[in-house]
């Protein structure tokens, strides 16, 4: 198995490292623009295998996508990342092109690449990754859910004082404030999450979930990167694994939750042709009026790139 990661900046580099640590494929190789710094960063990264005890090789590239030819899975996380005082939709215009031009190569290099994509904003990205790619939308998705439920989960377990490896979660619809996430399926170990803690606190913790980004922004003058290249490793695990995992993924919706068309998270299994199903919940009309409004807003900013080309 081969993965490519484009981007060696703090997700990518992140991301990379978990992917060769975890050992999930032979090679990994890692593409950046910017002279030198994929070389370097994949360096680095082989020269703990010795320390971490893995076998995945890892190379970097400058811009050279003949080393990512043949590639089963390719992570595009190039491009700018939010500054304070950004939206995620402020980086629209940049990440397009940058996103437009990394999948031509993927694609020309690897036609039977599955394609997760990171670069934000991310509903939009991975609807540009998928006009490009112009490949079964099954095999175009992108990495928001797993990272928004992770925040979730870790507030959770904080204010419960309880392991986070007990708290299922699952989100639905963009990677942004409009986030829905879905305490009525929320669970520690099996138990409904409104049976152990207060709405008032709940409702905070919901809250502080959707502004997630936007708080590591405010903290360190740049968007956050441990957590988000873990997520975009568990998805690479599901699929070189096979391991039908069910995650909140951003995936492209044509008649499920009433919607068309659109690229919004929702949950998903994931294996080794990519999205193997999209799960269908029975929403309450309030959760159904949230996705909506999360999908207004994505396809506002979707047609804002439609617009632009
Ligand atoms: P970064 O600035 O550390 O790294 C980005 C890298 O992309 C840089 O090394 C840059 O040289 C490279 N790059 C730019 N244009 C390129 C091209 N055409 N080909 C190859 N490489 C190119 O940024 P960071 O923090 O790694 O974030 C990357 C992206 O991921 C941003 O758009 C950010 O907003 C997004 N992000 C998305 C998350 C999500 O949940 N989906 C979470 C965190 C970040
Ligand atoms: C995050 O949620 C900014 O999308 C990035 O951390």
């Amino acid at each position: 198995m081969k993965v490519t990661v484009v981007g060696a900046g703090n997700v990518g580099a992140t991301c990379a490292n978990v992917i060769a640590h975890k050992e999930l494929v032979n090679e990994l190789v890692v593409v950046d623009i910017k002279e030198g710094i994929a070389e370097g960063k994949s360096l680095d990264i082989w020269q703990t295998s010795p320390i971490n005890l893995f076998d995945t090789r890892v190379i970097g590239s400058t811009n050279d996508y003949t080393k990512t030819k043949g590639s089963d899975v390719v992570v595009i996380t190039s491009g700018l990342p939010r500054k304070p005082g950004m939206s995620r939709d402020d980086l629209i215009a940049t990440n397009a092109g940058i996103v437009k031009s990394v999948t031509e190569n993927i694609i020309n290099h690897s036609p039977n690449a599955i394609i997760i994509v990171v670069s934000n904003p991310l509903d939009v990205m991975t609807y540009c990754a998928y006009k490009t790619a112009k490949v079964s939308s099954k095999k175009v998705f992108g990495m928001a859910g797993i990272l928004d439920t992770a925040r979730y989960r870790a507030f959770l377990a904080e204010a419960l004082n309880c392991s986070p490896k007990d708290i299922q979660a699952v989100l639905m619809g963009g990677h942004g404030d409009t986030m829905v996430p879905l305490p009525r399926y929320t669970t520690v170990a099996g138990i409904p999450v409104t049976e152990l803690i207060d709405k008032d606190k709940l409702d905070a913790i919901v809250d502080r979930t959707k502004k997630g980004g936007g708080e590591l922004v405010n903290l360190m003058g740049t968007s956050a990167w441990y957590a988000p290249g873990a997520a975009a490793a568990q998805m690479v695990e599901a699929i070189v694994r096979d391991q039908k995992r069910i995650f909140p993924v951003c995936a492209l919706l044509n008649g499920e939750y009433g919607l068309n068309n659109i690229y919004l998270g929702a949950p998903v299994k994931l294996g080794k042709s990519g999205i193997e199903e999209i799960i269908q919940l029975q929403l309450t009309a309030e959760e159904q009026a949230l996705v909506d409004d999360s999908a207004k807003h994505v396809k506002e900013v979707m047609d804002v790139l439609d617009n632009m080309n």
